[in-house]
């Protein structure tokens, strides 16, 4: 049965039990939840679902996930490629319940789609070849008797079930988080595969395809679990590990769905077919073929390799598949070459692919490319590394490691090379260091963020008025002194919770609403507004007088401030559009900020923007808001908008029902904000700066409506003053200044030369000595730098053909630059006369046979350097 066919049955098997088919989310975890790098699973999507914090119109679903596991909790990457099962990038088939059913359908459902007729859209597996595991108990969570009766009723043989504990079978999504107790399946592939005969032991024969969880818990930042509003189903089923049963093939690499992959491999690799199977050719290429698809959808997905976060774990994986190219005897550039393979694999389910096959492969070869150049480079320090004692110090190893990112195996090879030792225990010390630090701040992190969300999850929704209001009369839900903490009373610093608000809560990149809430005896000056859980809009205020929870108050937007953001929203959406139109459609949207004095905005580009395409992007965005065209906000779900052309973002999570908000026949995107009514409120848009955050990320800055006109005015001022200060016009301003340079430039060069007169003075600071009968002139002068100074060489080896010329100059208290001459007919060499003064001066420098220079920090020590080139003599 063929992968696809695999996929397709699946998903109908559970249509037909009532569930949803939902499409698969991106491989990046969700944008506002920072405990999620990766969608490690299929439930990630449905986290917030699973928690309650959000709704959604029913209550079954089933998916086909693709997932990524490298970094975090769940980490596979050492294992990939050595054995049969093991993958960063994989798809997860799963079904869930959200509150509906519970065990018993799960498990009836599992074992009936596994073991049931294939004509009847199951897949016909041999009942007698499968293993089923359950929860032992542990930590106060019982074991699951329960799950075992049920299998048994289902009809598995006693014999086929098994405990283990918390380790196999209970399943958690990260340190915090939904979790509860599971089930797994596993299948026996047979005796002619090594490994142990039962499940969770060694080797690749018994193999777990299926997980199913029984969610009943959420754990907090302390470890305590707390049950679930309702008891749910989350499952897992490897795709590519059920498709090689059903293939009847040992491991997943020899499914369908990798063939284009390997055959893309081998091509660039040249490997024979009689070499493939061969172990290095074998596990190389099988890193390489789960590498480019990992790496293919993390950068559709917007990755791009840097030094930290989600970029660092794509440009790990993207460096070990280079390592293991090494190893295949791959010589130049080669894996960006390879994510059209992917596409040809995996295509007919992710046509989506294609279009952005460029972007993706010129991130893949710019990292690439700067990979062997580090390669160059870390083999440069390790040369000048200190190895006198025989050992390479594994701080320097870690630094090669840390800083350059170059990998351990090579500096291992290098010193093995040599035949010296390195110091590996060393190395893992700093790592582990370097871990400990990077928990403890990923931990202070996530307390205070899980500490918001409980308390304020269980307080009712805000209502958002804000689209269409500026003020509203409310109610006070909730206070929270500044500590957090909740009270029935706030005076002073604190926070506030209402029933319905105009506030806008930080979000998308706009900034947060701030005005004033109203009250009898007293008001409340609004400082800013988020929503630390879902729809809570929590109010930032100082108080003047006394709230009381139930109080009610006016709540009233700062109105100014909202028009200037709501004109740099809109004029982002237009920069958006206009972006794309100039630089092409591989423009994505990377981070946005939307606040009253500016906008920001990152997207992908691969190159510094032009003068004349910033100039084209403005004239078409400020085109468009002199068009003054109504905008249309309208909601709709989110198939229908992302049919209409809709620009979603990837990585945000949107829900069912979504906002679009569109400029008539020029920009239409997904967005929450707050808008104009209409685009003449935008007046013009200016871009004030442009330029890189990462690797492939570049930013630009701008201002729009009142606040290009402040712009203006300021640029006027300054041009003004200017204009002043020189006595010119401004038209005569840039004439001036060009003469100005001019004028410098030949003074300049009039100081040189006076220098160099004064210091040469025809000869006399010149002393010349016979040694053995060579001719030594040294002088000593004051001031002469870089070109003065070899001018200067110049003129003393007119006057004296044959010698051996030392010329120093001092040009501060710790500052001295030196050059030594050999003419032609002396057997000396330059660099090694220059060498011998170098300790003296605390220099540094070197040259060739005639000449030599360098310069130091120690000018007191010149005569005793100079006294070191007359030993040499
Ligand atoms: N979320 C569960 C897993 O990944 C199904 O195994």
């Amino acid at each position: 049965m063929k992968t696809s066919e695999l996929r397709e049955r699946f998903l109908q098997y559970f249509e037909r039990q009532g569930h949803r088919r939902v499409a698969s989310s991106a491989v990046i975890g969700p944008a506002d939840d920072p405990t999620v790098m990766w969608t490690n699973s299929g439930m990630i999507q449905f986290k917030d679902v699973f928690l309650g914090k959000e709704n959604r119109d029913y209550s079954r679903a089933t998916t086909s996930q693709k997932c990524l596991r490298a970094g975090g909790k769940h980490n596979d990457l050492d294992q990939v490629g050595f054995t049969a099962r093991h993958h960063t990038f994989f798809e997860m088939l799963g079904n869930f319940s959200f509150g509906d059913y519970f065990k018993a359908d799960a498990i009836r459902f599992a074992w009936e789609f596994l073991t049931g007729p294939v004509d009847q859209g199951c897949l016909g597996l041999d009942a007698s070849r499968l293993w089923v595991t359950v929860f032992e108990g542990a930590d106060g969570v019982p074991a699951d008797t329960e799950a075992e009766e049920m299998w048994k009723a289902a009809g598995v043989p006693p014999a086929r079930i098994m405990r283990f504990g918390k380790k196999d079978n209970f399943w958690q999504m990260g340190d915090t988080g939904p979790c509860g107790p599971c089930s797994e399946l596993h299948f026996d592939r047979g005796e002619h595969v090594p490994g142990d005969a039962t499940p969770n032991g060694d080797g690749d024969r018994v193999m777990e395809i299926w997980n199913l969880v029984f969610m009943q818990y959420e754990r907090d930042a302390k470890g305590v679990l707390a049950p679930l509003p309702k008891p749910s189903i989350d499952t897992g089923m490897g795709l590519e590990r059920t498709a090689s049963i059903l293939q009847g093939v040992d491991t997943n690499y020899e499914i369908d769905l990798f063939a284009p992959i390997f055959e893309a491999i081998w091509k660039v690799a040249k490997v024979r077919p009689e070499e493939r199977r061969e172990h290095t050719n074998r596990t190389a290429s099988q890193v390489i073929a789960d590498h480019i698809r990992a790496a293919t959808f993390m950068c559709f997905d917007g990755v791009v390799p840097s030094n930290e976060g989600r970029g660092y774990v794509l440009r790990k994986i993207i460096r070990r598949a280079l390592r293991f190219g090494r190893k295949l005897g791959i010589e130049g550039l080669f894996f960006a070459d390879l994510a059209p393979a992917v596409f040809q694999a995996m295509g007919d389910q992710y046509p989506e692919l294609m279009a952005e096959m460029g972007r993706i492969q010129k991130s893949l070869h710019r990292e690439e490319r700067q990979f062997s150049q580090t390669l160059s480079a870390g083999l440069k320090i390790l040369e000048s590394s200190n190895i006198s004692t025989g050992t390479l110090a594994g701080s320097d190893i870690f630094r090669l490691y840390d800083t350059y990112g170059f990998p351990v195996d090579l500096v291992e090879d290098w010193c093995r090379e040599r035949q010296i030792t390195a110091d590996l225990a060393g190395f893992q010390q700093e790592l582990n260091a370097q871990r400990t630090r990077a928990r403890a701040a990923m931990k202070a992190h996530d307390l205070r963020l899980a500490g918001d969300l409980a308390i304020l999850a269980d307080l009712p929704p805000t209502r958002f008025l804000g689209y269409n209001h500026l003020e509203s009369s409310s109610h006070v839900v909730a206070l929270f002194d500044a500590e957090h903490r909740r009270v029935k009373q706030l005076t002073g610093e604190g926070y506030v919770l209402l029933d319905r608000t105009p506030f806008y809560a930080l979000s998308g990149g706009q900034v947060g609403d701030t005005g004033q809430l109203r009250f009898e005896g007293g008001h409340a000056e609004v400082l800013d507004c988020t929503a630390p859980a879902q729809k809570r809009h929590l109010h930032k205020v100082e108080v003047t007088g006394s709230l009381l929870e139930n109080m009610a108050v006016n709540a009233v937007v700062h109105s100014v401030r909202r028009r200037r953001i709501r004109a740099h929203h809109t004029a982002t959406h237009l920069l958006h559009a206009a972006l794309r139109e100039v630089l092409g459609s591989h423009v994505k949207q990377a981070g946005s900020v939307v606040d009253a004095s500016r906008l920001r905005f990152d997207f992908t580009h691969f190159a510094p923007l032009e003068p004349a395409q910033i100039t084209e992007i403005e004239r078409l965005a400020s085109r468009q808001a002199l068009k003054s065209k109504d905008t249309e906000v309208r909601e709709m779900d989110i198939e229908e908008a992302l049919a209409s052309g809709a620009m979603a973002l990837f990585g945000e999570k949107y829900g069912d029902v979504v906002r679009v908000v569109q400029v008539p026949g020029f920009s239409t995107e997904l967005c929450g904000g707050t808008h104009v009514a209409n685009t003449g409120e935008i007046g013009v848009v200016k871009i004030i700066s442009e330029g890189a955050v990462a690797a492939g990320v570049r930013r630009i800055e701008a201002v729009a409506g009142e606040m290009a006109l402040e712009l203006l005015q300021a640029d006027e001022a300054m041009i003004h003053s200017l204009s002043r200060q020189a006595n010119a016009s401004r038209e005569a301003l840039p004439e001036l200044l060009a003469a100005k340079d001019q004028r410098i430039a030949q003074l300049e060069r009039d100081l040189k030369e006076a220098k160099l007169k004064a210091a040469s003075g025809g000869g006399s600071a010149e002393q010349v000595e016979q040694i053995k009968g060579v001719t030594l002139v040294t002088a000593l002068v004051e001031g002469l730098e870089g070109n003065a100074l070899r001018e200067f060489m110049d003129q003393v080896r007119t006057r004296h053909p044959s010698a051996v010329i030392v010329l120093a100059s001092k040009s501060a208290e710790d500052k001295v630059a030196a050059l030594v001459a050999v003419s032609q007919d002396l057997p000396y060499d330059a660099g090694t006369l220059f060498k011998a003064m170098l300790p003296a001066l605390n220099g540094r420098g070197g040259g060739k046979k005639d000449l030599a220079q360098g310069g130091g920090s120690n000018p007191a020590g010149l005569p005793e350097a100079i006294q070191a080139l007359r030993a040499l003599l």
